[in-house]
């Protein structure tokens, strides 16, 4: 395969198109231009092992790079070694996703999700990775760069035998230049070997190189990769500054003069100023940076109905012809912190309604497609949260592209509070990554640090932190994740915002005698429920499907909501967590595998306290009931029924009969003791004089496997991906809520895959991938969910479900190419 023959990057595209309006031909003969693509198809991988050197293909037995630069014989970072019996694999990848679990008393293996991996498990815990590529000739002469997003953990990396560098951490990007190594017009292998023994978290971290990996190319004279255009902006009246700093490289053997210009183009396209034109002097390996501003007149706002972005590009010349093109999206707004009214966008009040989120989802792990990354923000979206915290590491920077484009705020969070140079450059290394992103409104320093965040080393680490924040981005500020209630001393005597996380009974002493810092609710809630299960169950270990347990240190969502709702001087929060993930099985153990805290279960269906977030957060009107209506065997018992509403007031009925009529109270819920009997149990309210009605019914067996999927159309560039989720539905269609059929899948056509399947069980051990071409999954309390990542022809996909004693079902859906010009 040829890299650098297309300019496929959407930025890319877009400043193809860009320059080719303004009449100059960047492509001209013999000019290399920046080129970023991805290469996350067929790499080759093998585990690895950390307690035998042999099994581990020689790595620390042998003369290698680390005494003899290009020593790399009888490795397996050799150009010439034989991986054809490695597995093919597709990035992003999770190989821990796959392993067996295995039940160990120890508290990391729990919090781990009982994954059979990290130092207990030396065989699966290192994962080695070979990819292929080749350079055209003529692009010698221009320099390379390779850059992981992120791999877990502890990852080397080698080219054609040389070792290139390293990155302990398993959540921030990396980049190294490659440029010495490549072998034009031949083959040239890429190695990474991943340690995963050790931990960074308690929560589940998956293994391997688990987001995107770039290969770059640039000039010798460009814009500095990671962070090179910085953009910000500060408004004027009904026009906006936009506020520009480059840093440009000179990387040729020759001093070099030049030019940079910039322009602001509209969401269409469309230039709308352009910068006058910056002369440029760099002498031999030197790097500058030039700040300028631009006025843009009547600036389109950013806000989270209408996440308007615009497309800055900077533009590098070198004798009159462009060298290096950079297109950065931004977004106009304004962020206001006030200690007694709260958050502020754009002037306008804004209470955060957040969740805290982990990156991992049923069947995938932590290797989420970048489709998983909108659905998921989409569904916090829809159920009315406008904003996220990255807990509590850096995130993958498609996450942020969807809440730019979606319209969410973010709270971006770095690995651990401390100011050693290991973590001082993780620490950066995010704020250059990820500054431009319009999402981003606060910086978080770190979380629940309880060595340090009570003690003046806290303090200075946290200053230290501060300080480089305010350097690398004066447009925003910083908070940090305190579980610590009313104490100042410490971290919080410094830091801009204060952050609660739980503790909201020292929240009001607190602002009483620091009326001066602006307080938020870094994390909150943490209730634990079990979706569809209505019981404790010490057995299975599930938690009743209400807003009612919840550990100690913790809240219901009734119980900080209301708190939040009723202060204006606290910002809001974000809820412990949108989604529940692998790892902390909270409050149970073995064989527990996953934790309950999410507001939706792994596979992002929701559970009750869903519809009480979505009832006091969204603007539509809601109405839902729990529990469903199939109890038979229990005639006669009384079941607890709750409502989640945001009507005036609600009356239920059973069977047509009036069970009462109830004043919904603010920010609450409503509950009925209900003694069972089949049929239909109904709730209807009034919200602005417009009825709104539910019912839940006794429905017949599961007749049928009824497939759905979140979209029908894919891309068929092999990265695409839609999620169906799998119900089964009785005689007269009605989805049958207790069901628990075990449903089998087979797909068909144009090499798309199933990459991973769930169904939001927290003690399922049934597995996420494929064993032997027979993807299964039960339905727990009636969903699951197959995931599904595109191929690279276009034509027509079949999902296939079938389980016994039901029909099958099937879906087809298309697969496009999308390689028709852009005009
Ligand atoms: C917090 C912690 C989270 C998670 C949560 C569970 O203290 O920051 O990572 O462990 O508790 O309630």
């Amino acid at each position: 395969m040829k890299f650098f023959k297309n300019i496929k990057r959407e930025g890319m595209v877009f400043a193809a198109l860009l320059l080719t309006l303004s009449g100059i031909n960047v492509y001209g003969q013999n000019v290399i231009t920046r080129n970023e693509r991805k290469i996350d198809a067929d790499w080759k991988f093998h585990l690895g092992n950390a307690a035998s050197p042999t099994l581990d293909f020689n790595y620390g037995i042998n003369e290698t790079s680390f005494s003899k630069a290009g020593g790399a014989n009888g490795t397996a970072y050799a150009i010439r070694f034989n991986d054809r019996n490695w597995q093919k694999v597709d990035l992003p990848h999770d190989w821990a996703v796959g392993l067996p679990f295995d039940y160990m008393d120890n508290g990391d293996q729990n919090a781990h999700g009982y994954k059979a991996i990290g130092g207990h498990y030396p065989q699966n815990s290192i994962g080695w990775y070979r990819k292929e590529f080749e350079v055209d000739p003529a692009d010698s002469g221009g320099r390379f760069e390779l850059r992981t997003d992120g791999i877990y953990r502890d990852s080397k990396v080698w080219v054609n035998g040389y070792y290139v560098g390293g990155n302990y951490s398993g959540y921030t990007s990396a980049t190294y230049d490659i440029t010495d190594f490549i072998r034009f017009g031949k083959k040239n292998v890429i190695a990474v070997r991943v340690d995963a023994t050790h931990y960074e978290g308690w929560f589940y971290e998956g293994a391997g190189i688990y987001r995107h990996v770039w290969l770059n190319r640039y000039n010798n004279l460009h814009v500095v990769s990671q962070g090179g255009l910085y953009v910000r902006t500060e408004n004027k009246g009904k026009d906006a500054n936009v506020i520009l700093k480059t840093e440009v490289i000179n990387k040729n053997t020759h001093a070099v003069k030049g030019t940079l210009e910039t322009l602001i183009l509209n969401r269409e396209g469309k230039v709308l100023v352009h910068s006058k034109v910056i002369p440029l002097a760099l002498d031999i390996n030197e790097q500058k940076s030039y700040n300028n501003s631009l006025l843009l007149p009547n600036a389109q706002l950013s806000n989270l109905d209408n996440p308007y972005l615009y497309r800055a590009v900077a533009l590098v010349r070198e004798n009159g012809q462009v060298v290096d093109s950079v297109p950065v999206r931004f977004g106009v707004r304004t962020f206001a912190f006030d200690k007694d009214k709260g958050f502020f966008l754009n002037g306008k009040s804004v209470k955060i309604k957040g969740t805290s989120d982990h990156q991992d989802h049923a069947g995938v792990g932590a290797a989420l497609l970048d489709y998983l990354q909108y659905y998921r923000i989409g569904l916090l979206k829809q159920m009315g949260s406008n904003a996220i915290r990255t807990t509590h590491n850096p995130p993958t920077p498609e996450l942020l592209d969807a809440c730019d484009s979606l319209g969410m705020l973010v709270m971006d969070e770095t690995r651990l509070l401390t100011s050693g140079s290991e973590y001082e450059k993780e620490f950066r290394d995010l704020i250059l990554r990820d500054r431009n992103h319009p999402s981003i409104f606060l910086w978080s320093i770190g979380n629940e640090e309880h060595y340090t965040q009570r003690t003046d080393i806290g303090k200075r680490i946290a200053l230290n932190q501060i300080l480089l924040q305010k350097e690398l981005d004066p447009s925003r500020t910083a908070t940090y994740a305190a579980n610590i209630g009313n104490v100042y001393h410490g971290v919080n005597e410094v830091i801009p915002i204060r952050g609660f996380n739980y503790n909201l009974n020292g929240a009001d002493n607190y602002h009483k005698e620091h009326p001066d810092q602006p307080v938020i609710g870094t994390e909150v809630a943490s209730t634990v429920s079990t979706r569809g299960i209505y019981i404790k169950d010490t057995v299975r270990c599930y938690v009743p499907d209400y807003d009612s347990v919840f550990p100690p240190w913790a809240s219901t969502a009734e119980t900080w909501w209301s708190f939040a709702a009723k202060r204006d001087w606290f910002m809001g929060g974000f809820a412990w967590t949108g989604f529940d993930y692998r790892g902390e099985p909270t409050p149970y153990k073995w064989p527990n595998i996953n934790s309950h805290f999410g507001i939706m279960d792994m596979c992002g269906f929701p559970k009750t306290v869903y519809y009480y977030y979505n009832a006091w957060w969204s603007d539509s009107a809601v109405m839902h009931i729990a529990p469903h209506w199939n109890w038979q065997g229990e005639e006669g018992k009384e079941k607890i029924v709750w409502v989640n509403s945001n009507t005036d007031d609600v009356e239920l009925f059973l069977n047509g009969k009036s069970l009462g009529k109830k004043k919904m109270p603010i920010n609450g819920h409503l509950e009925w003791k209900v003694q069972y009997e089949p049929g239909k149990l109904e709730a209807i309210g009034y919200k602005d004089g417009q009825k709104v009605t539910y019912s839940v019914e006794t429905t017949g067996r599961p007749y049928q496997i009824k497939l759905t999927p979140s979209k029908n159309v894919l891309l068929a560039d092999g990265e695409d991906a839609v999620v169906v989720n799998v119900s089964a539905v009785d005689k007269q269609g009605r989805e049958v809520p207790d069901a628990s059929n075990m449903v089998y899948f087979d797909l068909e056509g144009e090499n798309a895959a199933i990459v991973g399947v769930g169904n939001g069980d927290p003690s399922s051990h049934e597995n996420d991938k494929d064993v032997r071409h027979n993807w299964h999954r039960s339905l727990f309390n009636g969903r699951a969910q197959v995931i599904i990542r595109s191929g690279t022809n276009s034509g027509t996909i079949k999902l296939k479900a079938f389980a016994s004693d039901v029909l099958s079902s099937n879906i087809e859906l298309k697969q496009i190419n999308n390689t028709a010009p852009i005009k």
